[in-house]
């Protein structure tokens, strides 16, 4: 393929990239997203390796059937899973950036018969971004993913000692100083020397980071490595000369960014807090408060929802974990049946990604426009005769409300407080993500209705359909 055919298949190629992430901003257009990003790869891939400059096929052939085994094994992974498979991810892209620079770094030095001509002071800070961003984005991602799949070997909480941030940012400022010098003197007697200990360094500093964080924090913390895995392939692609990956990566890192952004901002924290608060430590109440909720049972909870005119449904992780949408569908095709007006309030970051609970309901077929956005639905909670919150908890804390000592104090919540009565579904009073206890669940015209999720709305559905006669 010549170079212009390759010039016009990269434009493509980005202008997929881009209306790809366009469209995976709503539900309705995200599939044609996913597979105008699968197109804009494909093209991208084909076009690189037609280049003409590209001879040893072998080598390219050989790694990409192993990568597509292992793709097409993680692409199976249940929902819940996705998290820590976006985390692999970015794990195989931080590695790959690192290790093309690597290649390139060594390749200049000892094969090319003038280094100087090649090692150039802006290739050498390409390189050096290159490689601290990728392998810093290997190690940290692989250890993002381990907290989220909950290895017993590797602790879920917060990982401090004292004087942490010093060693952290003492390893992280070495590895740039070093980084520095070989630029000034990239073929030098110990250039090489420096260059594997930035390796070392930064494959170091990138665990170091993600282990004082809580496993729940995680999701934060890989939307921010996806920026620097984005940025690492910005750096490759001015090593490599080649614009489609500096597009790419500019769009990768930029999404990234914007998205640990929303996500801070949405539970109401910065970067800062997310990276050094050791969120998510459990609080007890203060001695000596002993408060009690009272629970309901799944016959007396149906037949107050089959009363209801208007009922809103809250879900949370807890529908995530027992896997429970589809039970959560029967109930809805119960009520609906019966002419009962049933909301589902979406809470931006309910569950443990962005889009969570949208996901798990679209693949439940529930309709769209049964899915209302925190602001929206909150003016109609006062007037919901019922709010069926099934494993949400920190979303619908009203500390987030009036505490201002709570770790949540500012999050905007979904009022299910404010409506007339409220069924609460999990499996114990335990706290949810923020360790935190909940107010909802002592309040007045609260019910809790205790059990694993999937089975409590399945017997929800089960006591409406005996009640009508209706399967
Ligand atoms: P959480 O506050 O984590 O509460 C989930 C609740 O679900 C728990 O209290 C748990 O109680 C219950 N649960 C777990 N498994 C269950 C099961 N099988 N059946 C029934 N209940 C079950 O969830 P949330 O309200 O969705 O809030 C999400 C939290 O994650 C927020 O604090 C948010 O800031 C944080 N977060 C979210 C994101 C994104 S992007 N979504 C990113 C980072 C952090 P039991 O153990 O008693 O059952």
């Amino acid at each position: 393929m010549n170079n212009y055919i390759i010039e016009i298949a990269y434009l493509f190629a980005t202008a997929m990239f881009i209306f790809s992430l366009h469209w995976m901003n709503d539900p309705k257009t995200s599939r044609r997203g996913v597979v105008a990003g699968a197109i804009a790869m494909f093209v991208a891939i084909v076009a690189t390796w037609s280049a003409p400059g590209v001879t040893q096929h072998w080598w390219i052939i050989l790694p990409i059937i192993p990568a597509a085994v292992l793709g097409y094994w993680l692409a199976q992974v249940p929902l819940t899973a996705v998290p820590q498979r976006t985390a692999l991810s970015h794990a195989f892209g931080g590695l790959a950036a690192g290790l093309v620079g690597t290649a390139k770094y060594f390749y200049w030095r000892y094969c090319v018969a003038d280094p100087a001509m090649e090692l150039t002071t802006f290739r050498m800070c390409a390189i050096v971004a290159e490689i601290i961003l990728g392998y810093l984005t290997f190690t940290g991602s692989l250890v993002a993913a381990g907290k989220l799949q909950e290895f017993k070997w590797l602790p879920q909480r917060p990982w401090v000692y004292r004087g942490q941030i010093y060693v952290n940012l003492g390893a992280f400022a070495l590895a740039v100083l070093l980084g520095f010098l070989i630029v000034l003197v990239p073929d030098g007697s110990w250039s090489s020397a420096a260059f594997v200990l930035i390796i070392i360094l930064s494959l170091n500093f990138g665990w170091m980071l993600v282990m004082p964080i809580g496993g729940a924090d995680m999701p934060t913390v890989i939307s921010m490595l996806n920026a620097y895995a984005g940025l690492s392939a910005v750096a490759m692609g001015f090593v490599l000369n080649n614009k489609l990956l500096i597009t790419a990566g500019a769009l990768d890192g930029s999404s990234g960014l914007i998205l640990s952004i929303i996500m801070c901002k949405a539970m109401n924290r910065s970067f800062l807090n997310v990276l050094f608060g050791a969120f998510g430590q459990v609080q007890t109440s203060a001695a000596g408060e002993k408060k009690t909720a009272k629970s309901e049972t799944p016959e007396g909870a149906a037949q107050i929802l089959e009363q209801a005119s208007l009922v809103v449904i809250v879900p949370g992780y807890g529908m995530a974990v027992a896997q429970a949408q589809h039970r959560v569908r029967e109930l809805f095709d119960q009520l609906t049946r019966r002419g009962i007006d049933v909301r589902f309030a979406i809470h931006p970051v309910a569950g443990r990604m962005p889009g969570h609970m949208n996901v798990l309901l679209a693949e439940a077929e529930i309709p769209y426009d049964r899915l209302i956005e925190m602001d929206d639905i909150n003016h109609d909670l006062p007037q919901a005769d019922v709010v069926l919150v099934i494993g949400a908890n920190d979303v619908v804390n009203p500390a987030a409300r009036s505490d201002k000592n709570s770790p949540i104090y500012g999050m905007p919540i979904i009022d299910a407080d404010k409506a007339h009565m409220c069924f609460c579904i999990k499996r114990s009073m335990n706290p949810g993500f923020a360790g935190i206890e909940n107010e909802l669940y002592y309040a007045d015209r609260t019910f809790m209705l205790f059990g694993d999720a999937k089975q409590v709305v399945g017997e929800l559905g089960k006591q409406l359909a005996g009640n009508s006669g209706i399967h």
